[in-house]
């Protein structure tokens, strides 16, 4: 069983891509699942038939469908919505007001994730391709399981048991307050049980046995740039991106003439050609050890199954569309004499923008405006930090035991 995420700037053929995959897998012989997350669906376009939110067989082996991002938050957020309004409300916020104050940005992206947890679970597929939101839209998205399950465990404590024999108490106390601070069971069985979903959709997206991402990117400056602060934030966040798609690759004109007919002079398009090999030069630098795979430039819009399958075979050859790539330690922790070194890769990272700080039992890294909490290992929070240095893409946080909760050390 394999997920596989395509994200990448808009407009660069991600919606092409995953479909192109789907329909390799399904003619080798698998059971695979297209599903796209994107509010703006296109899915249905690039096959060329309707599509709704539920799998819609189309091809053997293959099933495509379009989550209903929409009411999968009403039905997952509604009761705590409603609470947090009303309470809001009480509180004299202005309705209109109250509900702008409520929209979680980017949670009903978050949601749509539980679709790929649930077909995951319901143990159909071989393979889930999942067509994300553009770039910006995708990293939100899929740092916001970690961001937001940490925000409700902070707003609402997740021992409900707790809470409940805390009632009398609490209500007592709230009534001098309106008798509205204390939530209702139905809105703490709604945040428990989307804590709880979220941190399945997590644990699932951040498993490199499972799930991996493709970035998929045109070969123009401006995309090849994003593509980079994108690798840059999906390994902050701890996910793995198992290979490039360089797509709408502009064959060299000579390449195009048919044998034995001279070459018109194009200078147009040897311009593109140039320009384009140039930056595919950049994408192979820039990603070392990922593996970078091309499609040409169609004369048309690759829509239906024949134009996908030709477009995917291009892409893979002979290789397995949806194979598992070897592990690449994103984080991990190695002993140096009496101290521990925990190792964060994230390549792109200007220096300048690189932080990190400890918080409690959590690492708070942050890389520009974006941030991520990494839980510590056990081991490590019973050490101080030494100290922190950030060179050839990695960060390396030096932990050293803290003689106060760790007596006689790491030997003791
Ligand atoms: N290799 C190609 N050759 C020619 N046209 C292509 C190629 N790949 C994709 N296209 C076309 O480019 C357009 C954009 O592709 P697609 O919808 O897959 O991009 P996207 O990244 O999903 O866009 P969005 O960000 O809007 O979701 C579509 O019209 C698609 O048919
Ligand atoms: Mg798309």
């Amino acid at each position: 069983m394999r997920v596989i995420l395509f994200t990448g700037k808009g407009g660069v053929g991600k919606t092409t891509a995953a479909a192109a995959t789907a329909a390799l897998v399904a003619r080798r012989g698998r059971k695979a699942l297209v599903l796209s997350t994107d509010p703006a669906h296109s899915l249905a376009d690039a096959f060329g038939v309707p599509l709704g939110p539920e799998p819609c067989e189309v091809d053997t082996g293959l099933a495509a469908m379009e989550v209903d991002t929409q009411l999968r938050f009403e039905h997952s957020w509604r009761d705590v919505q409603g609470y947090l309004l009303d309470l809001l409300a009480r509180g004299g916020v202005d309705g209109l007001q109250a509900e702008e104050m409520v929209v979680l940005p980017g949670a009903a992206e978050v949601l749509a994730l539980l679709e790929v947890r649930d077909q995951v679970a319901a143990g159909r597929w071989d393979a889930v391709i999942v067509d994300c939101a553009p770039t910006a839209e995708t990293l939100r998205l899929l740092a916001l399981p970690e961001a937001l399950s940490w925000y409700i465990e902070r707003v609402f404590p997740t021992h409900r048991r707790m809470v409940r024999s805390l009632r009398p108490v609490l209500g007592r106390l709230a009534g001098g307050l309106g008798g509205a601070a204390l939530p209702p069971d139905g809105v703490l069985d709604a945040v428990t049980r989307l804590h709880g979903e979220l941190g399945e959709v997590r644990g699932l997206l951040a498993d490199p046995a499972m799930t991996s991402v493709r970035l998929v990117l045109t070969p123009e400056s401006v995309v090849v740039a994003e593509a980079r602060r994108t690798l840059t934030h999906l390994s902050l966040y701890g996910y793995r991106v198992d290979s490039v798609l360089a797509n709408r690759v502009v064959p060299a004109p000579a390449a195009a003439v048919p044998a034995g007919r001279r070459a018109e002079p194009d200078p147009w398009r040897a311009a593109w050609a140039a320009s384009q090999a140039e930056q595919l030069a950049v994408v192979r630098e820039s990603f070392a050890g990922i593996p970078v795979r091309r499609a040409a430039y169609r004369p048309a819009e690759p829509v239906g199954l024949p134009a996908l399958l030709d477009l995917a075979r291009e892409l893979y050859g002979h290789d397995d569309p949806v194979a598992v790539p070897a592990p690449a330690e994103l984080v991990g922790v190695e002993r140096d004499g009496e101290e521990y070194v925990l190792r964060v890769s994230l390549p792109f990272a200007d220096r300048s923008a690189v932080s990190a700080a400890r918080s409690g039992d959590e690492l708070v890294l942050t890389v520009g405006a974006r941030r991520r909490l990494l839980t510590l290992p056990s081991g490590l929070r019973r050490c101080t930090v030494a100290g922190a240095e950030f060179a050839d893409g990695t960060l390396r946080v030096r932990f050293r035991p803290d003689p106060q909760l760790w007596p006689g050390g790491p030997q003791g």
